[in-house]
């Protein structure tokens, strides 16, 4: 195929949006002109609110547009936009885009750039070279190497990465397992999603060398089942990477095997939770196990197994290419490498901005995101998912770095992050995250099963004036309760969002700063 190359993602952000319709006018519009014209259908460069952004390859580089509409792509051929032209909805050199300028993309550096399911695209961007300096390397040295990055998992926990492998490679059987959670259901989250659609290869390399590193020769992926887009492009990409001997009986020619499937989630926000996960993917109900045994002694099929997120993976061939002291070159802290952040909720720019630890979450609401999309002022940001506390803007000025945040009781998790306007009431906000405790609850455990609901009618009572002193104390007590008492996060940390809520913006219970402390 030849003709000047337009870019369309096909990331579902932009399918939604009309993306598909997008493209298809292109190229009615092309062959109507007789003008020679290559759709490719890359991923997104996450700046959501730019969706569908068109980028035309010219002499001078890549050239953005957006967001257009099918009624958009008569006018965009009129102005000469197969040239880079002017036009109203032109937004310059792609590089040159201040929101993709300011990030530091590692991880989402492939994303949006390249056509998602070509393995060439994939090569001659530095894809496999992460994969080739690890097959030279004994196993040992792959996890060193991760280790000397600093990597911290990225689901939820921040648990250095190098240690679970090492736990693993240390493990002696015969069969050992790599397993993927790319459940992704926080709240307000999508990068998981993002990179499945926008570069799987990232993902399958990342979990070829985790293979390598702990000696498994058999991977799998449990995605989300509200993501048939990344499902659909996943598959394709397991099938062209085994086609073209990346995965199977002997990655890249080197003798040792490597090959994953993957599984369609059970649709509950506790299969995310990493033993629900392995009930799950052996085809039961999704409850927490009891830990210990750590998965990575007896995990799927009770043999040892490596469980990491798809953002934790897809950080690990470019620790193999470039070198962990590269990695760990950016960061603050113990937090080392890059956050990929999903900016949600009530925001002018959503999107995903790809940030070195360290920097602010004013510097990503603010001059990432612009603001509320509502125009009135930002009143409380969730970040971490749903079970993530409830930051006030005394507080926007840290660094988001994991110990900076812990040390104030709130978390970074997968990068989440969920904006509200003055208009939010957090007594109610404080209210869903019990009950969304009580409708995800696995059961498992009482603090966790009974205590949400308690907690709801709590609440309730509290917002009511009922005895709302003694609520109060009866509602620390309980989250006390569910936090040390609860068999998993989902119970131990649901009093994040509750007591931060009570504890900054205690008015919205209708109580004073003295009685809620
Ligand atoms: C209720 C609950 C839901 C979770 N959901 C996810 C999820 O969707 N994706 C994920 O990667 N981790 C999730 N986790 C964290 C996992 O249990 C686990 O820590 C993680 O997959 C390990 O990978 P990492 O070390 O790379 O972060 C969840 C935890 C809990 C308690
Ligand atoms: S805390 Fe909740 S989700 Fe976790 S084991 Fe207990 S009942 Fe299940």
């Amino acid at each position: 195929m030849s003709g000047t190359r337009v870019y369309v993602p096909r990331d579902s952000a932009a399918l939604a949006v009309g993306a598909d319709a997008v493209a298809a006018a292109i190229e009615a519009e092309a062959a109507s002109r007789g003008l020679a014209v290559q759709v490719v259908r890359n991923g997104s460069r996450g700046l959501l609110w730019l969706e569908t952004m068109v980028e035309v390859a010219t002499a001078q580089g890549r050239v953005a547009y957006g967001p257009v509409e099918a009624e958009d792509v008569a006018s965009l051929f009129e102005a000469g936009f197969l040239d880079g032209r002017p036009h109203a909805l032109a937004l310059g050199p792609t590089d040159d885009i201040t929101w993709l300028k300011r990030q530091q993309r590692l991880t989402f550096a492939r994303c949006g750039l390249t056509d998602p399911l070509s393995l060439a695209d994939y090569e001659a961007q530095g894809g496999l070279k992460g994969l080739r300096a690890a097959l030279a390397l004994q196993p040992a040295a792959i996890v060193q190497q991760v280790l000397d990055a600093g990597l911290r998992g990225r689901g939820g926990a921040a648990f250095p990465t190098g240690i679970k492998w090492r736990t693993v490679a240390a493990a002696s059987a015969e069969q050992k397992y790599v397993v993927c959670n790319a459940d992704e259901g926080d709240s307000g989250t999508f990068a998981d999603r993002m990179l499945m659609e926008g570069d799987p290869f990232m993902l399958i390399e990342g979990m070829a060398i985790a293979g390598l590193a702990v000696g498994a020769t058999k991977g799998f992926v449990y995605i989300r089942s509200e993501y048939p887009d990344a499902i659909r492009t996943f598959d394709e990409a397991v099938r062209r990477a085994r086609a073209a001997g990346v995965l199977g009986a002997s990655v890249l020619g080197s003798g040792r095997a490597f090959d994953l499937e993957w599984r369609k989630g059970a649709g509950s926000y506790v299969c995310g939770e990493e033993t629900a996960m392995l009930e799950s993917l052996e085809g039961e109900r999704g409850i927490v196990r009891a830990k210990p045994p750590l998965p990575a002694i007896e995990g799927l099929f009770g043999r040892p197994t490596v469980i990491n997120n798809v953002l934790t993976f897809a950080a690990v061939p470019t620790v193999l290419a470039e070198g962990p002291a590269h990695y760990a070159g950016f960061g603050a802290g113990r937090s080392r490498g890059t956050l990929p952040f999903q900016l949600a909720g009530n925001i002018r720019h959503g999107g995903l901005f790809e940030l070195p630890f360290g920097r602010t979450l004013r510097e990503l609401v603010f001059d990432f995101g612009g603001g509320t999309a509502s125009g009135r002022p930002v009143k409380a940001i969730q970040v971490g998912g749903p079970l993530g506390a409830y930051v006030p803007e005394s507080q926007w000025d840290l660094p988001l770095d994991y110990e900076a945040y812990a040390a104030v009781g709130a978390v970074l998790g997968h990068g989440g992050v969920v904006v509200h306007d003055d208009s939010a009431d957090l007594a109610q906000l404080a209210r869903y995250a019990m009950e969304f405790c009580a409708i995800e609850s696995c059961g498992k455990c009482t603090p966790c099963r009974i205590g949400s609901t308690r907690g709801v009618e709590v609440i309730d009572r509290i917002t009511a004036g009922r005895e709302r002193e003694q609520q109060v104390i009866l509602l620390k007590e309980l989250c006390d309760t569910m936090l040390h008492g609860s068999l998993c996060a989902m119970g131990g940390m649901t009093p994040y969002p509750v007591l931060s809520a009570l504890t900054h913006y205690p008015r919205d219970f209708g109580l004073t700063q003295a009685d809620a402390a």
